[in-house]
């Protein structure tokens, strides 16, 4: 293969991903465009331009996972619904629905609920795959009853269960902040050097929870470069890309700086 690991390309997602070896990647993290309309790449001309371009980069990408590999996609709840059919239809094993609840509105509406989420779903290539529970579990949400249960226990079932001290499993929600709402300054979204940035502690939990050190993650929309910035943080290696130079330059300036 001529591309290199620990590297982040400036190229189209299907060229890039046509360069890369069958069976080589461990995880695929992708934040694609959700045709929102919010810049000039996230602008198709039609929901069905949108899904025919979604459908050919999966195809090109499924190949790329190994057999024991893991899959993320990150979009609209709307068009997961048909991704996820998509992926069904491709023999894709369905792991889950994850709803991110952003902590940040999308927009308010008068008209039907605001929107503050988005959805990844969390496919595998098969049966046999890496899932770090023990290192995603989050606190407990009954801070007192747990307080109580790690000096007396709760009796379950006829034993005594008591909580574990890093937390309970995690769930299929997550609550994190995004990261315009999180850089807001006395209420005003601030310029940040990628338009829609994913939280990196929320990356950081998929990495943990689906990949383990020097497994290969893959992200051929890596923006500014969260993908590429929690994998080595966590002792992965990465191959990345991104159509947009100014991106792929200021996600490898976090890379360096680490
Ligand atoms: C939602 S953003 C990814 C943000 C990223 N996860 C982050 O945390 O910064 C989608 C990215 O896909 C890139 N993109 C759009 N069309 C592309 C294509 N055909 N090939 C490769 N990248 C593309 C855009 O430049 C944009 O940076």
């Amino acid at each position: 293969m001529i591309l290199k690991l620990n590297s982040i390309y400036t190229m189209d997602c299907i060229d890039f991903l046509n360069k890369i070896d069958d069976g080589f990647a461990d995880l695929a993290v992708l934040d694609p465009p959700y045709n929102m309309r919010k810049s000039d790449w996230d602008t198709f001309k039609s929901d069905k331009d949108f899904f025919d371009w979604t459908f050919s980069w999966i195809d090109v990408l499924l190949p790329k996972l190994k057999d024991t590999g893991s899959l993320y996609i990150f979009n609209t709840p709307y068009n997961c619904a048909f991704i996820l059919q998509y992926l069904v239809s491709k023999k894709m094993k369905f792991q889950n629905w994850i709803t991110w609840d952003k902590r940040d509105g999308l927009g308010a509406s008068k008209r039907k609920y605001s929107n503050g989420q988005e959805a990844i779903l969390f496919f595998t290539k098969s049966n046999r795959y890496t899932f770090n529970y023990e290192e995603i579990r989050v606190p407990y949400e009954s801070v007192e009853r747990m307080q109580a249960a790690e000096k007396t226990g709760i009796l379950k079932n006829g034993k005594r269960w008591y909580p574990n001290p890093n937390g309970r499993f995690c769930g299929e929600v997550w609550h994190f902040t995004s990261e315009r709402h999180k850089t807001k300054v006395n209420g005003k979204v601030q310029k940040l050097d990628h338009i829609t940035p994913k939280p990196l502690d929320l990356v950081e939990r998929i990495i943990k929870a689906s990949s383990n050190e020097k497994d290969i993650v893959l992200d051929c929309f890596v923006g500014g470069g969260t993908t590429a910035v929690s994998a080595k943080k966590l002792l992965r290696n990465f191959i990345c890309s991104d159509s947009k130079a100014e991106f792929v330059e200021a996600a490898k300036r976090k890379v360096k700086a680490l």
